[in-house]
Formats: C-alpha cells, sequence, structure tokens
C-alpha cells in the first residue's frame, strides 16, 4: 500500500511537471481505494437495454438487474454486410454516467435514453422521459458535462455528427448539430473502420474530444476532432497527428493540456492539445507488440497509468500517463476472445468481454495492485450477448 501510494505521488508529479498549460487546473489526488457502487453497461440487443451490477467493498460485481432504454441496439456491418460482434459498434463510451444521471445512445433507433440512478441503490435505474432523437444516424458514444449540464452524442452512420442537448432532473432538452463529419458513410455503418469512435470532455469540460478512425485500407485519414463547446457558433478544430492511422477509445489525463488516444494499428500515444489553437499533436506513441486492436483507453487516477484493451487479444496492457512506455502487462486466462470498453475505480479495472457468440459475455475485474484478475463475472444471465457494448461506473 505504501509503495503504490508512493509511486502515485510521484507520477503526479511527473505529470504536473511534463505540462506547461494544463486545460485543467484541479489538483490531482492518490485517493484510497474508492467505493465504487455499480457498474453499468448495453446489452446493445435489438431491445436495448442497460446491464446495471452491484460492486462490493472489496471491488466484486454480484447480483445485477436489465433496465430497457426504450431504443434499439445495432450493429456495425462487415464487408459480406454481417452484423460485427464482438465490438459491434467500434466505439468507447456508449453509455455514461455523471452524478446521478446515466445517458445511453440507441444506435438502431437513432435515439439517447437518460435514466437516474437511486441514490440508495446504485442499480435501481429509472427512465426519465422518452428516449430523444438525436441528429444524425447510428449513435455510438456519448460525454456528459455536469458543469454545462449538456450531453453529446456521436454518430456514424450516413449522416456522421456530433450533436449536443441540455438536461435536467425532468430530462433531456432537443438535441442539436455541432459538427458534422464528412465519412461516406452507410446506415448502419461498415466497420470498423472510418468512423466515430469516442467522444469526451476535456477535464475543465470547455472543450469536447472526438476521435474519428481512419481507413489505412481506402487512404481515408483518422483525426481528433476539438470543439469549444461554450460557444454554440464555434467550429470544431480537427488534427490528423503524425504516424497515427486508426484513432479510436481515449481519455484525458488529468492536470495536462495532454490526452491519451489508442491506435487500433499498433497501439497508444499521448497527444498535446494547443490550448490557444485547439490543434493536436503527438508528444509519444508505443506500439503493442502483440496487438490485434487497441481500441479502449482508462485513466487509473491511483496509479497515474492507463489500461488498454485489445478485442483480440486477452490482457490489460498499463501504460504511462507521461510518454506511454508500457508499464505491466496483465494476460488474462479465462477463456474470453478478448476485452473491450473498461474503467477504472480506485485499484479495480471493469472490463467487458462480449464473448464471440459461442464463449459467453464477461466482465473481468482486475487488482491493479497486484496485477491480477480477482473475478470473471458471466453476464449472459443479464440478457448480455456479443453485441453488449460501453463500461460506465458510479463512484
Ligand atoms: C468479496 O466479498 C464477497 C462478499 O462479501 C465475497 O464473497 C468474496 O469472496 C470476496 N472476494 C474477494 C476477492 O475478496
Ligand atoms: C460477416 O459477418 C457474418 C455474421 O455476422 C459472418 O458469418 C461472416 O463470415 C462475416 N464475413 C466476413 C467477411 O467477415
Ligand atoms: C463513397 O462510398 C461509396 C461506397 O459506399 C463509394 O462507391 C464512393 O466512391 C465513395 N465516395 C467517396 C467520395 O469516397
Ligand atoms: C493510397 O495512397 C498511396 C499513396 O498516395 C497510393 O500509392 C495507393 O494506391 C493508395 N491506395 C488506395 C487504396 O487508394
Ligand atoms: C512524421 O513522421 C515521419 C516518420 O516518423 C517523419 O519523417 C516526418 O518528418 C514527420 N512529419 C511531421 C510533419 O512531423
Ligand atoms: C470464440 O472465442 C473462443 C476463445 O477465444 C475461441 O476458442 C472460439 O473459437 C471463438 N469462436 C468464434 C466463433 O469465433
Amino acid at each position: 500500500m505504501l509503495v503504490s501510494f508512493k509511486s502515485c505521488i510521484t507520477n503526479a508529479l511527473l505529470v504536473l511537471l511534463a505540462t506547461a498549460h494544463p486545460l485543467d487546473a484541479g489538483h490531482r489526488s492518490c485517493e484510497a481505494p474508492s467505493g465504487a457502487k455499480a457498474i453499468y453497461f448495453l446489452t446493445n440487443e435489438h431491445s436495448n437495454s442497460v446491464v446495471a451490477i452491484a460492486v462490493g467493498a472489496n471491488g466484486t460485481l454480484s447480483g445485477g438487474v436489465k433496465v430497457a432504454t426504450g431504443g434499439n441496439g445495432g450493429s456495425t456491418v462487415n464487408s459480406t454486410g454481417g452484423s460485427n460482434g464482438p465490438d459491434a459498434l467500434g466505439s468507447q463510451s456508449a453509455l455514461t454516467v455523471v452524478d446521478n444521471y446515466l445517458f445511453a445512445v440507441n444506435p438502431g433507433s437513432n435515439t439517447l435514453s437518460m435514466m437516474k440512478i437511486a441514490s440508495t441503490d446504485a442499480t435501481d435505474l429509472k427512465l426519465i422521459g422518452k428516449p430523444v432523437a438525436v441528429s444524425g444516424q447510428f449513435p455510438v458514444t456519448v460525454a456528459a458535462s455536469s458543469k454545462n449540464r449538456l450531453v453529446c452524442v456521436g454518430t456514424t452512420g450516413a449522416q456522421a455528427a456530433i450533436s449536443c442537448a441540455s438536461y435536467t432532473s425532468k430530462g433531456l432538452g432537443s438535441m442539436s448539430t455541432r459538427a458534422v463529419f464528412d465519412l461516406n458513410q452507410t446506415t448502419p455503418p461498415s466497420g470498423p473502420l472510418n468512423g466515430v469512435a469516442h467522444t469526451f470532455f476535456s477535464a475543465d469540460e470547455t472543450r469536447l474530444f472526438t476521435t474519428v478512425k481512419g481507413d489505412p485500407t481506402s487512404n481515408k485519414t483518422g483525426f481528433v476532432s476539438v470543439l469549444p463547446i461554450e460557444n454554440p457558433s464555434a467550429k470544431d478544430t480537427r488534427s490528423s497527428p503524425n504516424g497515427t492511422a486508426v484513432l479510436f477509445g481515449a481519455s484525458v489525463l488529468p492536470g495536462t493540456s495532454n490526452i491519451f488516444v489508442t491506435d487500433a494499428s499498433f497501439g497508444a500515444g499521448i497527444f498535446h492539445v494547443n490550448p490557444s489553437t485547439n490543434d493536436v499533436s503527438l508528444v509519444s506513441k508505443a506500439a503493442i507488440q502483440d496487438q490485434k486492436a487497441t481500441c479502449w483507453a482508462a485513466f487509473s487516477k491511483q496509479r497515474g497509468s492507463v489500461f488498454v484493451s485489445d478485442v483480440a487479444n486477452n490482457h490489460l496492457v498499463e501504460m504511462s500517463a507521461v510518454d506511454s512506455h508500457i508499464i505491466s502487462t496483465v494476460n488474462l486466462d479465462n477463456g474470453d476472445p478478448g476485452l473491450i470498453d473498461l474503467k477504472v475505480s480506485g485499484r479495480f479495472v471493469y472490463a467487458l468481454s462480449p464473448g464471440n457468440g459461442t464463449t459467453p459475455a464477461a466482465v473481468t475485474v482486475v487488482d491493479s495492485s497486484v496485477g491480477k484478475q480477482i473475478q470473471h463475472f458471466h453476464v449472459s444471465q443479464l440478457g448480455a450477448g456479443k453485441s453488449s457494448q460501453g463500461m460506465a461506473v458510479l463512484e
């Protein structure tokens, strides 16, 4: 415990020293193992549902319920028109939690659902109002800002866009388009290449970042979009950092102006967001030698590092939040074909494996302080299969 606390401080200092003009002026802290109350993900079946599972004091999962979103799931399609899965959406953050609210995309019905999480039971979810139409088609990723009372959705179908709506305790306002991406996609989109991957707010919630995957097979270049959020008429700035191809899931690096982004073609890297121009440039990158598709990233406050997952290699790789070097690899031996979306809470990592139709869907819980799996929790009894997507946590 003492050792990890010390390395946490050291990492926090390195992060602070590495940046001159942080977009986030807030303090980093080394918190004790925090009590996550529940995790959430989407079944993303035709009748879409949120699965909510309670987290115990020792970090393990138990029970679980399924709550309908009132909308439909969907899948990207492969070259012969078949549904993709695992990773049906090719995205990170298909649902998100902020304060006591949960927001979830419905890719098959072009809507967003909002739910209230009960204060007494984090698995007690109630839909607030009806799902609201997004502008654009095939929503796959959602971000919410408590400070701005704003929720923004990325769509990646024939109309690929970012649209945002305000929200109150009574529900969602109507969505308006904030940026349009000319991807020449279809609805449902062909995947997993050429599409919107992940939309997320900067730590200070002044900007919305969106990663868009390129398609090296047709010379389409991916990019990061940076949208100033406080001025509704502001345009986004798009950058294609040198040496990147299939930018995918990402994480802000609190206390810095840098973001950590995976690239399915090689591994992951750290990128600097210029606070005055919003241009994004490469700081460092690292190849993961045995990777197949490194696509999801989650920052660990406690370790000051980032965990990434791979849909076709059943491991978690921990990378530096300062220079992206590989710190450790947790090879999992639980029969899953790979892992998709993940979250870190305190010392515990929660990563979803949708399985592949024959191997059932499961959530793997890893204790990052010892680099070991502590639980492999099956979720097929909760209605989750190979289309399941997303990961969110309430702390
Ligand atoms: C966690 O707590 C649960 C219930 O209290 C117990 O059944 C389980 O064995 C514990 N697991 C670990 C890894 O400590
Ligand atoms: C496309 O997906 C279908 C099932 O969803 C699968 O049977 C088929 O083999 C896939 N085709 C290719 C080219 O991957
Ligand atoms: C758009 O996609 C279609 C196939 O869906 C392709 O035939 C066409 O060439 C593409 N257009 C551009 C400008 O890339
Ligand atoms: C991609 O661009 C390179 C260099 O401009 C070119 O040689 C190649 O033929 C292009 N590939 C496709 C599929 O358009
Ligand atoms: C991009 O990277 C390549 C190889 O790493 C390098 O040769 C080139 O100069 C870089 N371009 C820019 C604009 O930094
Ligand atoms: C599903 O994953 C398991 C474990 O990796 C593998 O043995 C099996 O062949 C896979 N099945 C399909 C249909 O891809």
